[in-house]
């Protein structure tokens, strides 16, 4: 049988690592196979697009288009699609991954103004379809995740795009789930580790039984 893709979306700060490394325990603990990721990333090429997409620094000269961010974000997961999710999902194990699809649509489609349906486009090309079983939206108010971040750690989006970006985002994913509500969970992670965790479990137990 088939395995499930599952991923993770929000804003930033939402606790997207921590709450997939619980998710991952929790359902290894019932026995499923699983196979955990992240975008941009998990594959070498992906890993290298990520160290340049997420550098920051560098001043106004430094400035990505947000087409060029796309077709990068894109091309990564593209390579992590091939090379990682397909045949794990082939295989029948259950795939988690940090970010997907809906982080283009809302970082450059909510957040930079890009159009949607041509993001839709491209993200048709990179995955070849593949859609996620289930999506768990983190939601937290921007102030507060950047808030979780230190300085140092800041990436590129998190250190030079303003707050107002950042809102459109979070606006954006929540009307993404409001589009699918079949897919979408969306999960109040403006609260403690120990009250969101459970509420992330169980939105992906609903869809493995
Ligand atoms: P993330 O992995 O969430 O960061 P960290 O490990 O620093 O918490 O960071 C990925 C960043 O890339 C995040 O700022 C959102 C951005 N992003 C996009 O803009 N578009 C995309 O398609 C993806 C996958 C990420």
């Amino acid at each position: 049988m088939r395995g499930k893709l599952i991923t993770l979306e929000g804003p930033e700060g939402a606790g997207k690592t921590v709450l997939a490394k619980r998710l991952v325990e929790e359902l290894v603990r019932r026995g499923h196979r699983v196979r955990s990721t992240r975008e941009p990333g998990g594959t070498r090429l992906g890993e290298r697009l990520r160290a340049i997409l997420l550098e920051a620094g560098g001043g106004a000269e430094a400035r990505v288009d947000p087409r060029a961010d796309a077709l990068l974000f894109n091309a990564a997961r593209a390579q992590l699609v091939s090379e990682v999710m397909e045949p794990a999902l082939e295989a029948g194990e259950v795939v988690i991954c940090a970010r997907f699809t809906d982080s283009t649509l809302a970082y450059q489609g909510f957040g930079a103004g890009l159009p949607i349906d041509e993001l839709r486009a491209i993200a048709a090309l990179a995955t070849g379809g593949l859609a996620p079983d289930r999506t768990i939206l983190l939601d937290v108010p921007p102030e507060v995740g950047l808030r979780r971040k230190t300085d140092a750690s800041r990436n590129r989006f998190e250190a030079s795009f303003d707050l107002a970006f950042h809102e459109r985002v979070r606006a954006g994913f929540l009307e993404l789930a409001r589009q699918e509500p079949a897919r979408f969970r969306v999960v109040d992670s403006n609260r403690r580790l120990d009250v969101v965790a459970p509420e992330v479990i169980a939105a992906a137990i609903e869809i493995l039984g």
